[in-house]
């Protein structure tokens, strides 16, 4: 594998994730995504915000300095979360598994959540790859799919 880094996300970021998140594919199987995922302004907004909030680290994945996908720990029900999302041109080359191994490392505050549709496969061998483990399930509704889904949730501990 080539070289995986993260480093803080800058401001001319923002547009290569907005250009990644529009794979309809990428969005039906991440289901839990933004209302309307084309809305630039929106898209803006949203990273403007959780740029300045200091209960986020958002962090930008370069694969040979390419901006390739993003990697963030936020907090939802006063749980820390994880999210992450690289470009569908990427897939399958071990980018997210060393992506969030690095996050892992650099963020060490435990427990971490996850919150993982329960057919995207992909992200959930991601996460086990990492050491999380499915502890609950529940009911989402998925903007990308129109319809609340099963969601299945996971924790890491160490
Ligand atoms: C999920 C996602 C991050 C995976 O990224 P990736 O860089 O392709 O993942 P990796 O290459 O690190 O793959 C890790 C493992 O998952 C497996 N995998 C990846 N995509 C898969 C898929 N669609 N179906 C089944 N397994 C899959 C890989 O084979 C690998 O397993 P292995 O090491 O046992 O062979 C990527 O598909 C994505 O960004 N999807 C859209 C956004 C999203 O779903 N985000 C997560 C929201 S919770």
């Amino acid at each position: 594998l080539s070289s995986i880094r993260l480093r803080a996300v800058e401001e001319s970021d923002v547009a290569f994730f907005f250009a990644h998140m529009q794979d309809q594919e990428a969005q039906y199987q991440a289901a839990f995504v933004a209302e309307d995922p084309a809305n630039r302004d929106a898209h803006n907004a949203h990273w403007a915000r959780i740029m300045a909030d200091e209960n986020v680290i958002n962090r930008t994945i370069l694969l040979d300095e390419v901006v390739v996908g993003h990697v963030a720990k936020f907090v939802m029900f006063e749980h820390a979360e994880i999210t992450y999302w690289i470009d569908r041109a990427y897939w399958g080359k071990g980018i997210a598994t060393a992506a969030l191994r690095q996050f892992l490392d650099e963020y060490r505050p435990r427990p971490i959540h996850a919150t993982v549709a329960w057919d995207n496969a992909g992200s959930l061998r991601v996460l086990e790859k990492c050491g999380f483990v499915p502890n609950g399930r529940g009911m989402g509704y998925a903007n990308a799919r129109g319809e609340e889904i099963e969601e299945i949730y996971l924790i890491l501990d160490d």
